[in-house]
């Protein structure tokens, strides 16, 4: 599973490159697949409501009006079949590789298994509003789709009636069979609709709209195909004949060749096979946690930092239980908590300067704590030596850290780039503890905590609290957004890091011990 997650992980980071250099950042579609999802379901909805006021549900009808539609009133009723046709294979091709990408970064796993799962239902859903969907149009292709699926059902041992016996004659087949599809076809998606808003429950602030540019280069794309390729009908269908040489859709219907030839105990034993994979997922096999973040009362003034930049809804403010004047307090939710350290990267405690007492900030990562990574800091500081030191602090999920240290280079791993609070920026460039610091992690717009590498240029810009000092010499800091792939783009902009840094004047030397100057927390 570990090797199938890594190549697969290295495939999309190297697409994500690729689009990246193709689209502006925001617009990469693959780090928007989610909110493409929504995009192309809305387009589905509203091309599908204005063709259903032209559709005829009759068995006999059918067929008559979407030939109206695509051919007389080509110019509205005939894009909107197109668009509703290639938005729902867009859509199929979206949650794919949505669902293989949250598979790839591991975030599925843990207490992301929440979304993983709600995922499963929604996965089905689109197959099988979009099967339904090819019934009604009640030509060749729909016969076929008819034929092949109730066969299949019948292959299980529930139904007492065969219901393929609707399509063995023109006058076995009730119009009420046809209205049944109709109700499917519209129900079944806006159940899906529900799930898919319990399936963001657990994420703060879900991307479900696409960059403005990306949607409308997407909408333009979708017109041009519909206008160069209408959807189009097969034949009509004829019940008194089988259905010969049809052209399948291969975004709804690959499977169904399998379905018509093979036994029904091998289909239906492979697709309960893959449907309890799927639900198993999360936990083949479980994920190690690291714990949960924990609030530390005695740190906190309730500001609310952390809840506003928690990206998994994991902290609730509550009113104050320590008997202290400040109103309220945060609580984590332990089932919600990915441990990415984003709150303790927000918390205004998280101050390296602090002298004498414990560095135990508000909120902190018990595994991965604040006074456990100025240690480190100080001992990474220790080990370089020569002009153009550099710390690089970089989030796990990025290029291979351990790669680039060297006598110059220091590395500190964090849990994701936000974990890092500004002033431990202060901290080392104040101190002198090196000459330069590079931060580093997943490509821009794909931080696998979802907003670390957002709210850190927020933070390094002064846009978003903690503000970066100030006095900091910008040009002593370099982000590199680099990626799991990145680590030879990472190494590069060491290098020229380190090359320009040697030019820079050097700064006045440290006073004393690094933790006997305390600092007041920044404006
Ligand atoms: C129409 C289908 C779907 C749509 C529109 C959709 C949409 C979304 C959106 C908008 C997010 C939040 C992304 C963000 O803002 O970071 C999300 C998260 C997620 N989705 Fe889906 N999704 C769909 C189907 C699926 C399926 C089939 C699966 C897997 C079986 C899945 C697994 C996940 C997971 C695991 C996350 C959480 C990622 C995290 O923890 O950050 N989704 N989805
Ligand atoms: S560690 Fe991450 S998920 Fe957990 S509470 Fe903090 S910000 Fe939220
Ligand atoms: S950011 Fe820190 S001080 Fe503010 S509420 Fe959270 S734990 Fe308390």
């Amino acid at each position: 599973m570990n090797v199938a997650r890594q190549v697969l992980r290295r495939g999309f980071d190297l697409a994500e490159g690729v689009l990246g250099r193709a689209f502006p950042p925001a617009w990469n579609p693959m780090l928007n697949l989610g909110a493409l999802g929504f995009f192309f379901y809305w387009i589905i909805t509203v091309s599908g409501i204005y063709i259903y006021i032209f559709f005829d549900t009759g068995v006999d009808k059918a067929y008559a009006s979407i030939e109206y539609m695509t051919h007389e009133q080509w110019y509205l009723a005939g894009i909107m079949r197109s668009f509703h046709r290639y938005a729902s294979d867009a859509l199929v091709i979206v949650m794919m590789l949505h669902l293989l990408r949250e598979f790839a970064r591991d975030r599925y796993r843990g207490v992301r298994w929440f979304s993983w799962l709600t995922g499963v239902p929604i996965m089905m859903m689109v197959f099988i509003a979009g099967i339904s969907g090819y019934w009604l149009v009640w030509d060749k292709l729909a016969q076929y789709v008819a034929i092949v699926s109730t066969e299949w059902l019948d292959r299980l041992p529930i139904f007492g009636e065969p219901i393929a016996r609707n399509f063995l004659s023109p006058d076995a087949l009730e119009s009420r069979f046809f209205t049944l599809m109709i109700f499917m076809h519209i129900a079944i998606p806006l159940i899906a609709l529900a799930i898919l808003w319990i399936h963001l429950q657990r994420v703060t602030k879900p991307r479900i709209n696409p960059p403005r540019g990306l949607a409308l280069s997407t909408f333009a794309a979708l017109m041009v195909l519909s206008l160069a390729h209408p959807a189009l009908s097969q034949a009509p269908a004829d019940l008194a004949t089988v259905p010969g040489n049809i052209g399948l859709d291969w975004f709804y219907l690959p499977l169904f060749p399998v379905l018509e030839t093979q036994p029904g105990s091998l289909t239906w034993g492979m697709s309960a096979c893959f449907l309890i994979i799927m639900v198993a997922m999360p936990w083949l096999p479980p994920l190690k946690r690291a714990r949960p973040a924990a609030v530390d009362l005695d740190n906190c003034n309730g500001c609310a930092r952390c809840f506003n930049d928690c990206p998994y809804n994991a902290i609730s403010m509550v009113a104050r239980s320590d008997g202290t004047a400040f109103e309220r307090e945060p609580i984590v939710n332990p089932d919600h908590c990915v441990a990415c350290g984003l709150c303790a990267g927000s918390c205004p405690t998280s101050m390296p300067f602090r002298r004498l007492s414990d560095l135990s900030p508000g909120i902190d990562l018990p595994d991965h704590t604040m006074a456990a990574l100025r240690d480190q800091t100080e001992s990474v500081a220790l080990g370089l030596s020569g002009p153009g030191r550099i710390i690089v602090f970089g989030c796990e999920s990025g290029p291979a850290l351990a790669d680039t240290a060297s006598a110059t280079v220091g590395v500190i791993p964090l849990n994701c780039i936000g974990q890092l609070p500004p002033a431990f920026i202060d901290y080392v460039i104040s101190r002198d503890l090196a000459d330069g610091i590079m931060l580093t992690g997943c490509r821009e717009n794909a931080c696998d905590a979802r907003f670390g590498i957002e709210w850190t240029i927020r933070r390094l810009a002064r846009e978003r609290d903690p503000y970066l000092r100030h006095r900091v010499p910008r040009e002593r800091i370099r982000t590199a957004w680099a990626g799991v792939s990145g680590t030879r783009s990472l190494r590069a902009a060491l290098q020229s890091f380190a090359e320009e840094l040697k030019e820079l004047p050097q700064p006045a030397p440290s006073q004393g011990h690094p933790r006997t100057n305390p600092e007041p927390v920044d404006a």
